[in-house]
């Protein structure tokens, strides 16, 4: 198993700068808000995204080094990643995350509400500080989409007419549009062809597609110890991901119960074990792969280097990965 950390080795360094300097970016004026935010940035988590903002980074600047907007840029990104987690705890009503206990479950629900808000504002307030227009306007729209994301999966909850298109759509929206927009961002920043940020977007969103979909296979395979957040919770709160969609055209019972919403002894069992007989998770697999694919094929326009090769390799990565 290759770790994910290994591949990010060009932007080692990189990382380590991010990491002193998000807990000096969150500054609260409230204590309360500061603690409940640093709270998830002490217990780091994979550093995906700003890891893939340094690698296109790097990897367009070519033999030049990368400047403090790239830096801002990164931790930008993860602060609006780490923003949406603390809102999508509060819906999921989850209580641990990257092996701690959430903000709401370690504050309360309205504390986390507020402490997401302060993230998104401080991070769109460091946004406007890049005073790059085109930037400000990919990263604003992120934020937009996340939201639209999470309110497209709380009113199609338990709805199974849900399509695999409308399910990728709201993937899209929730957890593909930072990863696509903030490459695309850091290209617009090394002033790189419109073409290449173009393909820099296809390669965030094929990719942050593919790793949603294996995140929702991951939630049916593997246990919760492993996640470091709850498994197997999506099929019973209704959030109908893409094995199911797949297992109830082999399963029409699997329909019966989710539309009763497990109310029966023994439903959420059975549903489980139904998902487990059919094709359902090789097929989401199968689906995974063509977006990896997707992303890597993006990737042609970039100069060899050790960064766009981490690039090429994370593709792979998504697919093999195990939490
Ligand atoms: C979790 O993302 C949210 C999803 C899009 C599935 P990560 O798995 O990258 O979370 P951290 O940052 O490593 O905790
Ligand atoms: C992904 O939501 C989180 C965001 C994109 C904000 P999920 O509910 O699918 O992911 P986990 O399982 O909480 O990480
Ligand atoms: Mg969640
Ligand atoms: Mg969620």
């Amino acid at each position: 198993m290759i770790s994910v950390t290994s591949m990010f080795a060009p932007v080692d360094t990189d990382l380590q700068i991010l990491s002193d300097n998000l807990k000096k970016l969150i500054g609260a004026r409230h204590e309360l808000l500061s603690t409940a935010a640093e709270h998830l940035f002490g217990a780091g988590g994979k550093r995906l995204r700003p890891a893939i903002v340094l690698l296109v980074s790097r990897a367009t600047m070519d033999d030049r080094d990368i400047t403090q907007r790239h830096r801002r840029l990164a931790e930008i990104t993860e602060m609006i990643h780490t923003a949406s987690l603390v809102h999508d705890d509060v819906v999921d009503e989850a209580e641990i995350r990257r092996n701690v206990p959430t903000v709401n479950s370690l504050f309360d629900n309205r504390t986390a509400v507020l402490a997401g808000d302060f993230l998104f504002a401080q991070s769109s307030w460091y946004l406007a500080n890049l005073d790059n227009l085109l930037v400000v306007k990919l990263l604003s729209e992120v934020i937009r989409d996340f939201a639209e994301g999470e309110i497209q999966q709380l009113i199609n909850r338990f709805d199974t007419n849900l399509s695999i298109e409308s399910y990728l759509e709201k993937s899209y929206y929730k957890t593909a549009s930072l990863m696509a927009n903030s490459a695309k961002a850091a290209g617009v920043l090394s002033e790189v062809a419109s073409e290449v940020t173009q393909s820099l977007y296809a390669y965030g969103r094929h990719f942050g597609l593919a790793f949603q979909i294996v995140d929702d296979i991951l939630d049916f395979t593997t246990s919760t110890e492993v996640l470091g957040k709850p498994a197997g919770s999506d099929l019973v709160s209704g959030n109908l991901t893409a094995p199911v969609l797949y297992a109830m055209e082999e399963k029409p019972y699997l329909k019966t119960l989710i539309e009763r919403e497990f109310s029966e002894d023994g439903d959420k069992e059975k549903a489980l074990s139904l998902v487990n007989e059919t094709n359902g998770i090789d097929r989401a697999r199968e689906l995974a792969s063509h977006h990896a694919l997707k992303a890597k094929e993006s990737l042609v326009c970039l100069k060899k280097s050790p960064s766009s090769q981490a690039l090429i390799e994370l593709s792979d990565y998504v697919l093999k990965r195990i939490y």
